[in-house]
């Protein structure tokens, strides 16, 4: 393989560049953020570091030419239309993306899905390798190339290779329904170190390569082949987080305060500004929490414009047709709440399928007194941790669905199991009517959480861990002490979250 000019000793490997190529009506170019929280979470990571990103630029055909950008070297992956469609929709979006999300619709097996899958991967490998100094650090993101980290180090032995899932990690049963299972769990042991975002994550691939490999595991460490000296890859927990002081400072300033109030403003200023705000995707929950919301407008416990409920819901893999059918039923189901509760001047519901800039989300942050967030399942849920940071005045209140990963962290937010409708609505209830003094309380342990866990620690924590693979890195005794204290934390909320059982009315 032939090595380019330039080498970088960091590159980052993601499907997409952080930036998509846009071209306009009249054949005009523009670079537009690309969706999701890998990118709001790899962006500012990669802020003063001198480091390469190999990705796609969202669009079919030829790839640009590689270009820099925040000081970062961009190095465009080409992907044809056939295979944004069997690579990019089918496999990644229509295969993986619902086993890996505990089977919410079902998953759809296509052999030649799988093989623009392996095709696509082994081209973000060659990339991968051409830009990779010697000894280079090189972290894959995400479920869309879990073959990359075997097809790296088949190369390219000098380099250290990481790769972190954004999503969940199934459990072994559902894993198990994919017929491209072992390559999958092969591909990704070409890694030194595999980073999820909750322990169960974790502990579910290393029980996969186990009973689907046979292969030998110790507590996180799995072994690659039976023989005593085999390499060891080492798989564990280090849940993702957003730049806290960047968005804090971003909704401090005046022009998003001013625009916040605007905001409420033009909503009629409502006692109660409800605000969802998620990629138009099923496993986000947005039927139920709008299911829950329209009962409540029914029951006459919400109204309109006392309460205003803005659903912020970003267009998302168009093309497949799980996700149109779901933007048909909301959008259908918005219209009748709309039609029903709504008065002129007054919607029970605003609905926008837009992307907006990120002060404008900031803004709206700043704007909500309630932010909802139902998950089904869901790896993390930045929106949810962009929430709290936003909320320096101490004002807010978080409902946060027990599937995730989040929950794991804000145990303060006002719980929910999104599939509990009854329960859903008193949670939505709760959050609105707890008096300010015990939101402020919440609140404020929440903002501790996030600004201590920012995203600069998650990075700084995930190449620590690639370092020392498979070994654990040395920690300092109040850092493990702080690890523990927070386990707990999170077990006793597990704990008291379940023992309440389901507010379902019988
Ligand atoms: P996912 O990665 O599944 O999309 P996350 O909640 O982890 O979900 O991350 C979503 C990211 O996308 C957040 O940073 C959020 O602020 C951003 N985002 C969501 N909706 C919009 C939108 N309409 N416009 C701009 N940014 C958005
Ligand atoms: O982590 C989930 C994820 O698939 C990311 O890879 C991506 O940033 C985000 O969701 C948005 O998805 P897509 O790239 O398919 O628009």
């Amino acid at each position: 393989m032939s090595r380019a000019h330039k080498t970088f000793d960091l590159v980052i490997a993601a499907n997409r560049l952080p930036v998509d190529r846009v071209e306009g009506p009249d054949g005009e170019v523009s670079w537009r953020t690309s969706p999701g929280g890998l990118v709001t979470a790899m962006e500012s990571v990669m802020k003063g570091r001198e480091g390469a990103w190999v990705g796609w630029a969202g669009e079919a055909g030829e790839a640009p030419e590689p270009f820099t950008a925040d000081e970062i070297h961009l190095r465009p992956v080409p992907l044809s239309a056939a295979e944004v469609a069997h690579y990019y929709e089918g496999f990644a979006n229509d295969t993986l993306w619902p086993i890996y999300h505990d089977v919410i619709v079902n998953a759809t097996f296509h052999r030649y899905w799988f093989t623009a899958y392996e095709r696509v991967n082994r081209r973000f490998a060659e990339a991968i390798c051409e830009v990779a100094a010697e000894g280079a650090t090189v972290w894959v993101h995400d479920y869309q190339l879990q073959l990359v980290p075997e097809m790296v180090r088949e190369h390219r032995p000098d380099v250290r290779i990481g790769w972190f899932n954004h999503i969940p990690f199934p459990p072994v049963e559902l894993f198990a329904q994919l017929p491209w299972r072992r390559r999958v769990l092969e591909g990704l042991l070409g890694a030194d170190y595999l980073g999820f975002q909750r322990v169960a994550d974790a502990q579910n691939f290393v029980r996969a390569c186990r009973q689907l490999l046979g292969l030998p595991t110790r507590g996180d460490v799995v072994s690659v082949s039976r023989d005593d000296d085999a390499r060891r890859v080492r798989a564990s927990a280090v849940p993702i987080s957003i730049d806290f002081k960047g968005l804090d400072e971003l909704a401090r300033q005046p022009e998003t305060q001013a625009r916040a109030k605007e905001i409420r403003e033009s909503l009629g200023n409502p006692e109660t500004l409800l605000l969802g705000v998620d990629r138009l995707d099923y496993t986000k929950g947005i039927g139920h929490r709008i299911k829950a919301y329209g009962e409540l407008l029914e029951e006459d416990q919400v109204a309109p414009p006392r309460e205003v409920f803005v659903q912020v819901a970003t267009p998302s893999r168009e093309r497949v047709a799980a996700y149109r059918e779901l933007r048909l039923e909301i959008e259908r189901e918005v219209g009748r709440l709309n039609g029903e509760y709504g008065r002129i001047g007054a919607q029970a519901i605003q609905y926008l399928h837009h992307s907006y800039p990120r002060q404008e989300m900031a803004a709206l942050f700043v704007a909500a007194d309630v932010l909802v967030v139902t998950p089904l399942r869901d790896g993390m849920n930045l929106v949810a941790k962009e929430y709290v940071t936003c909320r320096h005045d101490g004002g807010g209140a978080l409902v946060l669905s027990e599937f995730a990963g989040a929950f794991h962290e804000l145990h303060q937010a006002f719980i929910c199991n999104p599939h509990d409708i009854e329960g859903l609505k008193q949670t939505i209830m709760a959050a609105i009517v707890t008096p300010e003094k015990e939101k402020r309380r919440r609140m404020k342990a929440m903002r501790r959480r996030v600004s201590d866990h920012d995203v600069q620690r998650w990075a700084a924590r995930f190449l620590d861990n690639l370092a020392h693979a498979p070994e654990r890195p040395e920690r300092s005794t109040s850092e493990r002490e702080a690890d523990e204290a927070h386990a707990a934390a999170d077990r006793r909320a597990r704990e008291l979250h379940h023992a309440r059982g389901p507010r379902t009315k019988h």
